[in-house]
């Protein structure tokens, strides 16, 4: 939700610490701030609402001294409007000779204020995370050692955060501690780095320790040191980055979100490399971490996830159910954790997240862990919480998704999950109860190979989307129809149109108009149609041809989505978006993209922010 950095080393703490976030921006954007201890041993600090361009102009206008450690912060507002007293970081003391910054909420944080001000506290801001400032500077106070004041503070404190502290007392490290809320340690050669993400600090080092949960680590130049809250040393492992520094800037492109839409033809690829075998055969030796017994004994699966990540479950759940016959249910993370699930050791949760830090999401699978059920992650970060949370992690390798709007992360979850679908109807042949033919498996393998050309040829076809994204800039609604595995995906062009130009997009399942949101038609509705493919024999073209005449029957303005070589589509629509031909249930990651195109022109039309739109965060840390 936040963007935090931390530096201790030889650099120019200030340039490294602006660099991080901005390219953690895009986690939290509605205020910016940096604190360093110059070599003096003076704190120095600047705040600013409003993006880091601000902050950055504020440090312009009153510059820092050069110094060696300190700590940035980027943020996504829960407590506390943004402003510039409440942008981090917050200090603590009397004296202000604390610095904090915070990424979560201090669930607890009313009775600890309150604490505070009987002693006579005096607070800047309204924000949960200043009362961690003023608590750590009290005990310091006390102690006169900031770890143990340290660590006896952040055992105090309830909810998810992630804190950074520095002391111009103790001005050689940074000290960090992690609850429900990411944080990566990155490693130098004399200097030493933290951060929400590696994107905080990768064009410096590609080694990387994820920080676990309750862990505090001490970080200095030359040393780093990992505790548990109660103070026993841990040595976590090492890992090496495997993406640098320009796959996470925009190359030249207007935007993050036009990049990562081009990237997708790799996305897909790479999701697929050393997973499928050009024999059409799926190896995916992640699943040893699920033994053979664990998966023959699973009786059903439960997909959890939030948002885009949710419709790539939806997609998945057709392959998987049509190829291995296994019962699939995609539940909402949030709602999922709070509805008393049945769950049992033969239940395998499969969890899909592009940061795998979404705090519903971790939910579910901890509560699905407690009933005893295995849990596969589907994921795009290494390291992240939900990854080394899981039994089993399929890593999607989309490359670094910056803009907020999920694009090469879906296309690739789509691709991970027939992967998945096609593994596990492998497993139940080899354990003599196929679900279907070895040589059908095979035809879809091969036809599965072919797909990333395929979404290269889509993004050859994008002028018709983008002409009339840029046509509809003025649109009040668009909906979005579609059947079997287009549903999903006119659920994700309406949830894209939401969040990138603010207007009532919804999608439906098109069979769903006729008992009710056929009423929205009226003259002139643009709807946008996925068109299934007309070569299946059980093909549901003509019904959605159908529903088409319904909706045209009452004005709407029809614009398709449809494979190439369908000539009837054209006969029903104003306009109709070709896309290559391919099995049914791959079509999802050719179908979706003309709707990221189109969504992209519409909100650039309208002068939005596409890579940061208004009150949303790239990853949703809290509940
Ligand atoms: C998608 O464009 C949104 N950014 C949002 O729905 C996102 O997919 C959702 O918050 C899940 O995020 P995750 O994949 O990181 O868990």
């Amino acid at each position: 939700m936040c963007g935090i950095v931390g530096y201790v080393g030889p650099k120019s703490t200030l340039e490294v610490l602006l660099g991080g976030l901005r390219r953690l921006e895009y986690r939290g954007y509605d205020s910016a701030g940096v604190s360093v201890i110059a070599p003096g041993g003076h704190l120095e600090t600047r705040k600013k609402a409003g993006k880091l361009d601000n902050l950055i102009a504020e440090i312009q206008a009153n510059p820092l001294e050069q110094a060696h450690i300190g700590i940035g912060h980027t943020r996504w507002a829960t407590h506390g409007a943004p402003t510039d007293g409440n942008a981090h970081p917050h200090l603590g003391g009397p004296e202000s000779k604390l610095s904090l910054i915070h990424n979560g909420i201090i669930e607890n944080f009313a009775e600890l204020k309150a604490e505070l001000l009987a002693e006579g506290t005096r607070f800047a801001s309204q924000t949960d995370s200043e009362v961690a400032a003023h608590l750590i500077a009290r005990e310091f106070a006390k102690v006169g050692d900031l770890p143990t004041a340290f660590a006896k503070v952040v055992n105090r404190l309830h909810g998810a955060f992630t804190i950074l502290v520095i002391h111009e007392e103790q001005p050689d490290v940074v000290l960090a501690a992690r609850r429900n809320a990411p944080l990566v340690i990155g490693l130098g050669d004399g200097e030493n780095f933290l951060g929400s993400d590696v994107a905080a600090f990768v064009e410096h080092t590609k080694r990387a320790i994820s920080v676990g949960q309750d862990e505090i680590v001490i970080l200095r130049a030359d040393s780093v040191e990992v505790r548990t809250f109660n103070g026993e040393v841990v040595h976590p492992d090492e890992f090496t980055v495997d993406w640098d520094a320009s796959a996470a800037s925009k190359g030249g492109w207007s935007s993050f979100m036009a990049k990562e839409i081009a990237d997708q033809p790799q996305a897909v690829a790479d999701t697929l490399m050393g997973r499928l075998e050009s024999d059409g055969s799926v190896k995916l030796d992640e699943m040893d971490g699920l033994s053979i017994a664990d998966i023959g004994a699973i009786d059903r699966i439960v997909m959890v996830a939030c948002g885009t990540a949710s419709y790539a479950c939806d997609v998945a759940k057709y392959a998987i159910e049509k190829f291995a016959r296994i019962p699939v249910q995609v539940e909402l993370s949030h709602e999922f954790r709070y509805r008393d699930p049945i769950v049992t050791p033969n239940t395998l949760i499969v969890a899909v997240s592009q940061s795998g830090e979404t705090m519903d999401t971790l939910m579910a699978t901890r509560f699905a862990k407690e009933q005893g059920a295995k849990v596969l992650s589907i994921c795009n970060t290494q390291g992240a919480t939900l990854a080394r949370e899981s039994d089993a992690v399929i890593y999607t390798h989309a490359g670094p998704e910056v803009a907020v709007a999920s694009t090469k992360a879906l296309t690739a979850q789509i691709t991970a999950g027939m992967l998945l679908a096609l593994w596990l109807a492998n497993g139940r042949a080899a354990a003599g109860r196929a679900t279907i033919p070895a040589a059908e498996l095979q035809r879809l393998g091969l036809e599965l190979l072919k797909v990333p050309a395929k979404v290269s040829e889509v993004l050859d076809g994008l002028d018709l989307a983008r002409k009339l994204g840029k046509d509809m800039a003025n649109a009040k609604s668009v909906l979005f129809l579609g059947r079997n595995v287009g549903f999903p995906i006119a659920m994700e062009g309406a949830l894209k149109l939401k969040e990138l130009a603010y207007i009532h997009a919804e999608g439906f399942a098109a069979g769903e108009l006729k008992h009710g949101p056929i009423a929205l038609i009226e003259e002139g509705q643009p709807v946008i149609v996925i068109v299934p493919s007309l070569r299946d024999e059980e093909s549901l073209h003509p019904k959605v041809i159908s529903n088409i005449q319904e909706i045209k029957a009452r004005g709407a303005r029809v614009i398709a989505v449809a494979e190439e070589g369908d000539h009837q589509v054209a006969d029903y629509a104003e306009h109709v978006i070709f896309v290559p031909q391919t099995e049914n249930i791959f079509s999802p990651i050719l179908t979706v993209i003309p709707l990221q195109a189109f969504a992209l022109e519409l909100s650039t039309a309208k002068g939005l922010d596409v890579d940061q739109p208004r009150n949303l965060a790239k990853s949703v840390t809290v509940e």
